[in-house]
């Protein structure tokens, strides 16, 4: 493995499990690790996007911060496909919910992953490609989900490249497209999955709505965050 450290990682080659949770917030990724990880150990502080490895029931397991947007996600989730032998990326974050029957706390898997970017551009297709989760890690989740007493909602999100949008008729028109979510990362994570030939997934909590405006008080999202991180955690060991 000669690419490695790489520009953004200065882990050694077996420093990373296979499987690697990536919530967007470094900080958050130190969390999930103290909380959650048996005998976490850092292998990245460069950029302070930090990464641990430990076990969870015993079986090796990463977190790592992605950073926000696509070319964040998208420039260490190649990095961790390609030169440290990652092979699934969950990724938890939260969204903003779009659908009607999407409200706030709701833990949303996003089988698909729509996008207003062009990051796809980069594999000149004569066509357009559906970014999409892989599909055993989407089954597994759902009836992760379900034997914890939770009801996942599985559907489409929407990657977006403006948190600040000046087209604000644009939400509602992916709204009637069916899609359930607004966020900012898993377009890019799922088609560096499919190019690498490997597994992807995103799972999200709703921590706001886009139409109603509502937000989730803090108290509440530490409640939807454990169950989004109950359904990671068993997905990934
Ligand atoms: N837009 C984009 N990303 C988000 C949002 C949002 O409203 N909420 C949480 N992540």
């Amino acid at each position: 493995m000669s690419n490695t450290p790489t520009p953004h990682i200065e882990a050694k080659p077996g420093d990373i499990a296979k499987t690697v949770l990536m919530p967007g917030d470094p900080l958050r990724a130190k969390f999930i690790a103290e909380t959650y990880l048996e005998n976490p150990v850092c292998f990245n502080t460069v950029r302070n996007m930090f990464g641990f490895t430990g076990t969870y029931k015993g079986c090796p397991v990463s977190v790592m911060g992605s950073g926000m947007g696509m070319p964040s996600i998208g420039i260490y989730s190649y990095e961790l496909y390609h030169f440290y032998e990652v092979e699934t990326i969950i990724r938890v974050g939260t969204a903003g919910g779009l659908g009607k029957n999407v409200k706030l706390r709701d833990v949303v898997i996003g089988m698909g992953a729509c996008t207003n970017s062009h990051y796809a551009a980069q594999y000149q297709l004569p066509g357009t490609i559906a970014p999409i989760a892989d599909f055993d890690l989407v089954r597994r989740a759902v009836e992760i989900a379900e034997s914890k007493g939770i009801r996942p909602v599985v559907g489409n999100l929407l990657s977006s490249d403006t948190f600040y949008n000046a087209d604000t008729q644009a939400a509602a028109k992916w709204r009637d497209m069916g899609v359930l979510a607004i966020e900012m990362e898993s377009a890019a994570l799922y088609l560096n999955a499919i190019q690498a030939g490997k597994k992807a997934l995103c799972i999200c909590t709703i921590s706001d709505h886009i139409f109603t405006g509502e937000a989730l008080p803090s108290m509440d999202r530490q409640v939807s965050f454990r169950e989004m991180m109950e359904i990671a955690l068993e997905l990934a060991k």
